[in-house]
């Protein structure tokens, strides 16, 4: 019998498999596959040499070198699946999202955190100075009856004098009787009801607070807003005493190169009742249009109080006397600032918040 066309075969079939093994990446399988398995491979020309055998030698050969390319092809698919499996896997090692970096990228790099705006920052900056002043904070409610807001205040129904305040009505109980604050002045009826019921006279107070007037909002008007209230009760207190209170709260808020005055005006819960007037911040005096060239701003209200609204709590105006202040607090934060235009205080445009952080 002449040597079999197959008798290399083991070799070459060990040889394939090495080079098989030996295959990188998919694209140098892709490259190698018909040089493997293809027409032009070892194992094609060796079916072709078959065909001089006998017919039983060819069955023979015929199903070894079958079982030979079962083996090489097999061979192929699994380190196909391999390298496409660590194709897979480098591709997504690439695009891996660490989430840890993420998290600690963000740490350094401090996350964009709100602040208060710039009314509540000024309700605390004026609150700080007062209590530095020796007062103490105190808070009343923004929904009043119209005694609190009105008739304790010696502003009896239909007294004109209600047309300083226009005022929003809430629908309940009997018309007109319950209402939204116009003012932080109900909240002194309210220190002065409890320190009589209580009886831990004296008072030293500021009330900071939500209130709200019939207004058409402008440049120096908001229809809600904001007011900081003042009470004193004690023996013995004088105009003195407002005066020096204001003096020292201008000089601590403001500035000491801004001053304040106080003008006669007109409230029916104090007597006398004087306007509380500050240095203008835009011109510092000289006079300008926010001023209307006076060199004044108007910041509020203030007065000794009245005897009717002592009588209207049970307070012995022989024995205690006081004063009281009332001002606004988006006033004050304009005036500071240099605010030309209130309204910006309530339209949220982030270029401006962000002013005040
Ligand atoms: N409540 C007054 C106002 O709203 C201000 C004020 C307060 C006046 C206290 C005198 C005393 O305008």
């Amino acid at each position: 019998m002449t040597s079999s066309p197959l008798a290399g075969l083991a070799d070459q079939k060990s040889q394939l498999l090495a080079s098989i093994a030996a295959l990188e990446s998919l694209e140098q399988l892709r490259e190698a596959e018909p040089r493997l398995i293809g027409k032009r491979s070892v194992l094609a020309s060796l079916q072709k040499s078959l065909g001089s055998l006998e017919p039983e030698a060819r069955r023979e050969a015929g199903a070894l070198l079958q079982e030979a390319r079962r083996v090489v092809e097999s061979a192929l698919e699994e380190r196909r699946a391999l390298l496409a499996r660590d194709a897979r896997l480098r591709l997504l090692e690439a695009d891996r999202l660490d989430l840890g970096d993420v998290v600690l990228g963000a740490l350094r790099v401090p996350a964009a955190v709100g602040h208060p705006g710039l009314v509540a920052s000024t309700q605390r900056e004026l609150e700080d100075v007062f209590v530095t002043m020796g007062f103490n904070v105190a808070d009343g409610p923004e929904v009043e009856s119209d005694w609190y807001n009105f008739e304790a205040l010696n502003i009896p129904p239909a007294h004109p004098a209600r047309g300083l305040w226009d005022t929003f009505y809430v629908d309940l109980g009997e018309p007109e009787t319950v209402v939204l604050r116009t003012h932080t002045s109900p909240t002194q009826i309210h220190l002065m009801e409890e320190a009589v019921r209580s009886a831990t006279l004296p008072i030293h107070s500021v009330m900071p607070g939500r209130c709200f007037r019939r207004d058409t909002p402008d440049a120096r008007h908001l229809a809600t807003f904001h007011q900081i209230e003042g009470l004193v009760v004690d023996r013995g207190i004088t105009f003195a005493h407002l005066a020096g209170v204001i003096e020292t709260f201008t000089r601590a808020y403001f500035g000491p190169d801004i001053e304040s005055r106080l003008r006669p005006g007109f409230f029916p819960f104090t007597e006398p009742s004087a306007e509380f007037e500050v240095t203008c911040t835009i011109c510092r005096g000289g006079g300008c249009r926010t001023c209307s060239q006076t060199g004044w701003i108007e910041l509020g209200g203030c007065g000794m109080l009245d005897p009717a609204v002592f009588d209207a709590v049970g307070i012995d105006g022989d024995e205690w006397s006081g004063f009281a202040f009332g001002f606004g607090i988006d006033r004050c934060a304009q005036m500071r600032h240099e605010i030309a235009d209130m309204r910006a205080l309530i339209e949220n445009d982030t270029r401006f918040l962000r002013q005040f952080s």
